[in-house]
């Protein structure tokens, strides 16, 4: 990924720039409001509890299983104060990256708590259980739609790789009414058929929801066999 490091240092300087004037807001990280942030936060997380064999991402009956994230793309870190609004998800460790120094500062200001980490960086420096991305890939500047979505492909390879137990991720969708120049917009199938193949037999697509992106996760976790016997 090293030929995109031009690329990402623009991306990084606008965020920046969103950061300093915006602060610990949706508006810095290009988010309508909370309302938008929160539902995308919901969607990325449905993973834990598909992991935890739970029916309800609501149920507060059984704590889950303590787990480790890693919030690829964290902005200010808002999905820190959501997964800890959540009584039933037991974060004992969170990673959060950005190229945005600025944002890191913002984050480390807005969330003081130990078990969270501000980490400068392109990528997962460390493994995790689970992994997100929202709204990471959103912006691609001038770069080709085509060379964009192969390098968010490479990047879902190596979030593959740091999450144990899986990750998931958002994009701006293709059939949206409106493109803003400057963004890219995926097309889910293909990064469905992209996951489905090189990544995971343990695909979701959640497209369900009334704002114009979509969400993917992929459970990296060894396959359970029992699952394979009892199927067709
Ligand atoms: C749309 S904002 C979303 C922030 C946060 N995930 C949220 O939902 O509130 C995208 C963030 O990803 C960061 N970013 C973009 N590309 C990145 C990369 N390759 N590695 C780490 N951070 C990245 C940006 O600096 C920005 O803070």
């Amino acid at each position: 990924m090293v030929w995109q490091e031009p690329l990402l240092d623009r991306i990084g300087a606008l965020y920046g720039q969103c950061a300093l004037e915006f602060g610990a807001t949706t508006s810095s990280v290009g988010w309508l409001d909370e309302t938008v942030q929160t539902l995308r936060f919901q969607k990325l997380t449905m993973m834990i509890a598909a992991w935890a064999g739970h029916r309800s991402v609501h149920s507060e009956q059984q704590p889950w299983p303590e787990i480790t994230v890693n919030d690829w793309g964290c902005g200010y870190g808002a999905l820190f104060a959501y997964l800890d609004s959540r009584p039933e998800i037991r974060l004992t460790r969170y990673y959060g990256y950005d190229i945005s120094k600025e944002m890191l500062a913002s984050a480390a200001e807005h969330i003081t708590d130990d078990r969270a980490e501000w980490i400068l960086a392109e990528a997962p420096t460390k493994e995790a259980d689970f992994s997100i991305i929202s709204g990471t890939f959103n912006v691609c500047l001038d770069l080709g739609e085509q060379r964009w979505a192969s390098y968010i492909e490479q990047a879902l390879v190596k979030a593959a790789k740091m999450s144990r137990k899986g990750f998931a991720f958002n994009l701006l969708s293709i059939h949206a009414d409106q493109h803003e120049k400057g963004l890219f917009y995926g097309d889910p199938v293909r990064f469905y058929n992209f996951c489905r193949r090189s990544i995971s037999s343990r695909v979701a697509l959640l497209n369900d929801y009334p704002i114009d992106d979509w969400t993917i996760y992929a459970l990296t976790e060894s396959d359970p066999e029992p699952a394979r016997r009892n199927g067709p």
